[in-house]
């Protein structure tokens, strides 16, 4: 019997469709309706998504294979493949660094998702009271400006998205995920449509299309294509150990490289879909690109404010919105869950208390941000700014070069080859290329050219 034959003890997938809904329930997220937009509309548009898309497929799609590969290798969590995975080649144990910097990442990312995950409950009730409907664009702006202002109702909702997460997260991750990422994301894709549509008939689609394919890469800073990469990084859950921990769980029958591309494909399609959603609206109705963070939660409720149908539609989209959060954030939390429970022999209830304890404590730095210390700054970031900035576009870009190099040079090439089963012995030569020298490189140079000219 072949090491990667064995099974997680946290258990394995029941069928590769739990992987495949479950790794695209991790990847689908805030990251594609949240983030991509705004940082889209703050680094000045089709350029950006330019370097975004190259990165996600010479990059991201490289990496994501590396990733699971090396959770399924190792069998645990992504600590301890960490500490098996270089025993058995041979190599430094230096090489953990890439566990424990997958769970600071983590922990940082999770604090501020959570906050957002928090907005985006808000906005069910605040659309479904009908708030939006016919609104003005202040009055829809003043509501998130209202929710920003106030610490005591982030920390509510911040609160309960958390608390929602560790609930999931203790019942064990493929409990009921499955059957809800089946059939939840369809209608969530659907309700998108439903906004490109309008978007179509009542936005400035035309405008939309031009700001999104029309490069100008003069405008281009070194700064905005590392906020690509870590973005691409971001939005496909790479360089933290989430995809590692469920590749873990992942049976050795199934194909690492096509579901990679299945994943890495749907979330694409959909930040996509977003973004043509988003921009007609944001275009029509005169609204800054550029306001950040607020942007998708002020446009899409104004669009909604307008169209027919938008009170059922809006309070529908917020609720699956907040669903397609809680499918990621319990994947940022699998990895130092399942490392408590495997190193430390904790129950699964007291380790993912723990765990989101800690990450709701940093949670409070974020949404204090917005309000109580919004004067206070380091290099020009708020507190949200800086983990943003730290976790995604340094700390996960970091984790993937890692991960990069630790499958491109230290796994034996007979082992991945055999491991990863390509169809076509061109398309192993090909991933080996990129983790080998792609990948590293680019990553080194984009971080070397943002210290340079920033
Ligand atoms: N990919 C998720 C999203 O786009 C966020 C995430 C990042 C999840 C890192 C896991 C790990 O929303
Ligand atoms: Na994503």
């Amino acid at each position: 019997m072949s090491l990667s034959s064995q099974s997680s003890i946290h258990g394995e997938w029941g069928s590769r469709w739990a992987f495949i809904l479950a790794a695209t329930g991790s990847a689908v997220g805030l990251g594609n309706i949240w983030r991509f937009p705004y940082v889209v509309g703050e680094y000045g548009g089709a350029a950006f998504i330019l370097v975004y898309l190259g990165c996600i497929v010479l990059i991201g799609l490289p990496v994501m294979i590396a990733e699971i590969l090396l959770g399924r290798s190792g069998r645990q969590s992504p600590i301890n493949t960490m500490r098996t995975l270089p025993a058995r080649y041979g190599a430094s144990q230096a090489w953990q660094i890439l566990g424990w910097l997958g769970v600071v990442a983590g922990f940082l990312v999770l604090s501020f998702y959570s906050v957002v995950g928090g907005w985006s409950l808000a906005y069910v009730p605040f659309t479904a009271a009908g708030n939006f409907s016919g609104a003005e664009t202040a009055v829809v702006e003043g509501f998130f400006d209202d929710l920003q202002a106030s610490p005591w109702q982030l920390l509510g909702w911040h609160t309960l998205f958390m608390a929602l997460t560790a609930f999931i997260v203790v019942r064990g991750v493929e409990h009921g995920l499955e059957k809800a990422v089946r059939v939840l994301m369809p209608v969530l894709f659907f309700l998108l449509l439903v906004m490109v549509g309008y978007g179509m008939g009542a936005g400035d689609f035309a405008g939309a299309l031009e700001f999104m394919f029309t490069p100008d890469f003069g405008a281009l800073s070194g700064e905005a294509i590392l906020v690509a990469m870590g973005q691409a990084f971001f939005t496909l859950s790479l360089g933290l150990g989430a995809i590692m921990a469920y590749g873990s769980y992942l049976s050795s029958k199934y194909s690492i490289p096509g579901n990679s591309a299945m994943i890495a494909g749907a979330d694409t399609l959909i930040a996509m879909i977003a973004g043509l959603a988003i921009f007609p609206i944001i275009l029509v109705a005169g609204l800054d690109m550029q306001q950040g963070p607020g942007l998708v939660f002020v446009t899409l409720s104004y669009g909604f404010g307008q169209m027919p149908g938008g009170l059922l539609f809006g309070t529908a989209f917020f609720l699956l919105l907040s669903f397609a959060a809680l499918t990621s954030a319990i994947s940022i939390m699998e990895p130092a869950t399942a490392y408590l429970v495997e190193s430390r022999g904790w129950r699964r209830p007291a380790a993912t208390a723990t765990v989101a304890g800690a990450a709701w404590f940093v949670g409070i730095g974020a949404l204090l941000s917005f309000n109580v210390w919004a004067g206070y700054e380091l290099f020009g970031l708020n507190f949200m700014q800086l983990t943003e900035y730290l976790s995604t576009s340094i700390m996960l870009p970091l984790g993937g070069l890692l991960i990069a190099l630790f499958a491109g040079w230290v796994m034996p090439r007979a082992f991945s080859e055999k491991e990863l089963a390509f169809s076509d012995q061109r398309w192993y030569r090909l991933w080996l290329l990129l983790v080998r020298y792609v990948v590293p490189v680019a990553i080194v140079v984009v971080f070397a050219n943002t210290l340079l000219n920033p």
